[in-house]
């Protein structure tokens, strides 16, 4: 009997067995910030179970006191990590309650919801949806876009770069390359490459800013480095990073695009084992998806003055260099830049973003495409990390990426205008 009041309730003998405790289980991410050196160890060992998947920092062993590591942690493991994590008394805050939600959210099918007013580039879109695009977009408009082929993925998928020309300004003209998509779950990544295409095709001509750009140099973009990936986050798994490449004698599948090129390849900031996520690869430019992309600039490295590679999340403008704590050359400059575009977006959008060289800011990280393109010669070279800080992470709603787009459109404009100034 149980005393509720002053009246006296009996339950019946059948129900008194029945806990309220049928609670569903998914899918969440925890934010844990270790406090003593004992605590960062058991965090990485927890971040290296296979299971579980590291958002920020990208790798265990980057994980140190007083980080804030942000952990997405499968269903099955929840308990397992919840325990470990009480009996050795870590707190933990958790991130996203519902990680299942956040992903319908950014693959659902806007058009069978009339409510929605969000627009293509406001979405999140299948690769092939994406092909279709680059295609369409071509075919619209010839005067600006041409496509061109620079060789293709592991699982051969095509790499199409869109070059897009403004029709003054002198000869031989300059250019810059921007790419998208190197890490397969950075979905606002390869949406920015649209969102710039688009606007770029549309004020051209009609805004001075995107007019003095596209005549002063021609802008090449890469919208997806990782086609196999993307498609992975798409059909398999929402948290994958690397390619798909599979090596002789190893189990685990894929490399870091953005540790496969030749800077200091895979010294202290990479890893051997093709299980981790921050795998370099077999040697340098092993990855077809790399190898493409460092043919077609060396190719280029004449005409090309920036090289602009776009990741999530943290929002951070970083420059040379990530593969050593060495100051690049030109240090001086780049920070410039970087810092005109962080205070431009902080007066236009109130977000801030942090900037500096990449080993200083984040982490030592070698084998960086904006590092390699950096010593072939390209002098103005950044890697962009978009929104957001750890709010949703990687699972940015939809409605989310105006903004986002706007504030990336922002610096890569401020640094676009500033190296044409300074070249
Ligand atoms: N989060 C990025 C990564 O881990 C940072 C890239 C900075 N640049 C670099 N060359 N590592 O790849
Ligand atoms: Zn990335």
């Amino acid at each position: 009997a149980r005393k509720i009041g002053a009246r006296v309730y009996t339950l019946p003998e059948d129900l008194v067995e029945v806990k309220p405790k049928m609670v569903m289980t998914v899918d969440q991410v925890f934010s844990i910030t270790p406090k003593t050196e004992e605590e960062v160890n058991i965090v990485r060992n927890v971040s290296s179970d296979y299971e579980t998947v590291l958002w920020q920092p990208a790798a265990p062993g980057y994980i140190k006191l007083n980080m804030e590591v942000h952990l997405f942690i499968p269903a099955s493991r929840l308990d397992s990590v919840q325990d470990l994590l009480s009996k050795n008394h870590i707190t933990h805050q958790v991130l996203l309650r519902n990680t299942q939600e956040l992903i319908e959210k950014q693959t659902q099918n806007i058009s069978s919801d009339p409510r929605s007013s969000l627009s293509y580039y406001e979405r999140y879109h299948h690769l092939e949806d994406i092909y279709h695009w680059i295609n369409k977009t071509a075919h619209d408009h010839p005067q600006i876009v041409e496509v061109i082929l620079i060789g293709s993925s592991y699982e051969k998928r095509p790499l199409y770069v869109l070059k897009l020309t403004g029709r003054g300004g002198a000869q031989p003209k300059r250019a810059m390359w921007m790419d998208c998509g190197i890490h397969a779950r950075e979905w606002i990544s390869p949406a920015f490459c649209l969102w710039f295409v688009h606007y770029a095709i549309d004020y051209y001509g009609l805004v001075p800013d995107i007019t003095e750009i596209l005549d002063s140099m021609d802008v090449y973009v890469l919208p997806v480095m990782n086609p196999d990936g993307y498609e992975y986050t798409w059909t398999t798994n929402r948290m994958w990073r690397k390619n798909r490449s599979r090596h002789a004698g190893n189990y685990c599948l894929g490399t870091d695009l953005n540790r496969n090129f030749d800077a200091n390849w895979c010294t202290e900031g990479s890893s051997q084992r093709a299980c981790d996520e921050t795998y370099c690869g077999l040697f340098p430019e092993s990855e077809p998806e790399a190898a493409a992309v460092a043919r077609f600039l060396r190719r280029q490295k004449q005409t090309v003055k920036l090289y602009l590679s776009i990741h999530s999340y943290s929002q951070m403008l970083l420059f040379p260099y990530s593969c050593s704590y060495q100051q690049a050359s030109n240090h001086h400059d780049l920070n410039e830049l970087a810092q005109q575009a962080a205070r431009k977006i902080k007066r236009h959008y109130f977000s801030t973003y942090t900037y500096g060289a990449g080993a200083r800011t984040i982490y030592l990280a070698p084998g960086g495409s904006d590092d390699w393109a950096y010593n072939l010669g390209i002098k103005y070279s950044f890697t962009l990390e978009l929104q957001d800080r750890g709010r949703y992470g990687f699972l940015l709603p939809p409605e989310l990426i105006s903004r986002a787009c706007q504030e990336a459109l922002t610096a890569v404009k401020t640094i676009a205008e500033g190296v044409i100034k300074k070249t």
